[in-house]
């Protein structure tokens, strides 16, 4: 598995993180599998979030599977989020510290290593985040922080005042859903592929050295599942197959390995709760695309170069 370095910190992250959103993780017992592959996988790194998994146990589950099994203890760095609540975002000083504590807590842990804004909050008061992470950053509870779904504007505007380095911004990204490429392709057209919906955030983060996360790495969108054998796809599909049978994987580690082909050096986070559909992902890392596979599979989610 190959590593990266997250943003300007030392971490050194598997480039393939394993998130914990699904809500088909109702057990420590699924999770426990899905862990015990990851490890075997060479994955170090875990994409938790104070609300996930079905009825929010997800960090709970992590909890009891590290004390249950001792051999996985310490070998995850482990990443987590706040921010959303039902109805409402919240980034205030205390809804932080609240989160923090509760994730810790739930995860028997000391230290979380990375934490995470959730989403861009309209009521967002710098101050008070800076007041969170320097507290959090003193108590020994956080190591590093980064935020998800924000534009660069909006990543200027915290990094001013607080006195970490902002090293990860977390933000969905597929061959179906990739925005932040469509419009550095359609730069001053009139096609909608050139409406510009990040603020140019791709060169953003590769100007300051802030890794980009991807998040939902198969899917057509929050409600329509997986773009994989998806008959709204049927092109994408076509050119999938035969990738996959060219380079002997299944058409998931392609639509992976179009994200890893990147020079962003992004690391995506795998949704799966199925241990054979992670292996089969991992099967990425073993080919590289080549560039005019790379465009190939770009147009066939429905775009024409400029
Ligand atoms: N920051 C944010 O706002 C945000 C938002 C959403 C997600 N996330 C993070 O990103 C992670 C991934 O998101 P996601 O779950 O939408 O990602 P994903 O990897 O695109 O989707 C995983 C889903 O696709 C299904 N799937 C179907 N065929 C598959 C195959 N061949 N291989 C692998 N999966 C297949 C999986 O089912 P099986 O389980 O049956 O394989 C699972 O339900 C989350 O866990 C979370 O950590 C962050």
């Amino acid at each position: 598995m190959n590593k990266i370095q997250l943003g300007t910190s030392n971490v050194m992250a598997s480039q393939l993180a394993l998130g914990m959103m699904r809500s088909s993780l109702k057990e420590a017992s699924d999770m426990r599998l899905l862990l015990e592959k990851a490890l075997e996988l060479d994955m170090n790194f875990i994409d938790h979030a104070d609300i996930y998994a079905w009825k929010n146990v997800a960090e709970e589950l992590y909890g009891q599977v590290m004390a249950e099994a001792p051999h996985l203890r310490d070998k995850f760095l482990v990443q987590t989020k706040c921010g959303i609540c039902s109805g409402y975002y919240d980034s205030s000083y205390q809804h932080i510290i609240e989160s923090v504590n509760t994730s810790l807590e739930r995860m028997h842990l000391e230290t979380i290593d990375l934490l995470l804004l959730h989403r861009p909050d309209a009521l967002l008061e710098p101050e008070e985040i800076a007041k969170a992470f320097d507290e959090l950053e003193r108590d020994g509870k956080v190591k590093y922080f980064g935020v998800c779904n924000m534009n660069p504007g909006q990543i200027k505007l915290i990094q001013k005042y607080i006195s970490q380095p902002l090293i990860v911004n977390q933000m969905q990204m597929s061959i179906v859903h990739a925005p932040m490429i469509d419009s550095e392709i359609y730069v001053n057209m009139t096609d909608d592929h050139a409406v510009m919906r990040d603020g140019s955030l791709l060169d953003y983060t590769r100007t300051q050295g802030i890794t980009v996360q991807a998040w939902s790495i198969l899917q057509a969108g929050w409600k329509q599942g997986t773009f994989l054998e998806n008959e709204a796809y049927p092109q994408l599909n076509q050119v999938l197959a035969r990738l996959a049978e060219k380079y002997n994987v299944t058409k998931s580690a392609v639509a992976l390995a179009w994200l890893l082909r990147h020079p962003a050096r992004i690391q995506p986070i795998s949704g799966t709760a199925s241990p054979s559909h992670l292996e089969e992902l991992t099967h990425a890392f073993d080919f590289t695309l080549t560039r005019p596979e790379w465009y190939e599979l770009y147009l066939s989610a429905g775009r024409e170069l400029p």
